[in-house]
């Protein structure tokens, strides 16, 4: 079983394909305002989960909220694909410039779950190359996430496990 040791305060960037469970993680292990969700930041300034046009609004209203709860020392996670480099590197640095420890928790399912999943839901309609896609990225980056970018990374390989896994916090860190 994964014991997840995060900070009592920091920045938690989840990391997985649509899918793989992120948001049904962040409900489970973290009270609502203490996650920030690039879907629930896209409806804000489109009324629409899915308005792909909206993204660039929305990620700005993440990383403003982000920016504002690590600079007032509040544990702030973030429920985004964060697959690629890039948009983990935009967090990476608000926890810097707030000068707070980030970790990352990926969740790697397999192909089959993650796309049996979305298919079961009415909230999503994604065309058939994306959920290879995002495994592809997650693939390519997945080293540097756990040897340069956090400065602790959590890599969870399944169901099983997502789900046997708990979260302590610890003062030291
Ligand atoms: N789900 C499930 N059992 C789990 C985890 C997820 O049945 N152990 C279901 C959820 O209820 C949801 C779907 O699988 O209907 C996708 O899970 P979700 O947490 O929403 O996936 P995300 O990674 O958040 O996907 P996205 O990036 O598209 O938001
Ligand atoms: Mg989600």
């Amino acid at each position: 079983m994964t014991e997840i040791r995060l900070p009592e305060m920091g920045l938690v960037v989840l990391v997985g394909v649509s899918g793989s469970g992120k948001s049904h993680f962040a409900r489970r292990h973290f009270t609502p305002t203490q996650v920030v969700s690039s879907d629930r930041c896209r409806a804000m300034v489109s009324d629409d989960e899915n308005d792909q046009s909206a993204t660039g609004d929305a990620f700005e209203l993440l990383h403003h909220i982000v920016r504002t709860r690590l600079r007032r020392g509040l544990l702030t996670v973030v429920d985004a694909t964060n697959v690629q480099t890039g948009p983990r590197q935009q967090l990476l640095r608000i926890a810097r410039e707030c000068d707070v420890m980030s970790a990352a928790i990926v969740l790697d399912v397999p192909e089959a779950v993650a796309t049996a999943r979305n298919a079961a839901r009415p909230d999503r309609d994604l065309p058939d190359h994306v959920v290879p896609r995002q495994r592809r990225e997650l693939r390519r980056g997945l080293r540097s996430l756990q040897s340069r970018e956090f400065k602790r990374s959590y890599v969870l390989n399944g169901v099983e496990e997502i789900d046997a896994a708990t979260v302590v916090y610890e003062k030291a860190w």
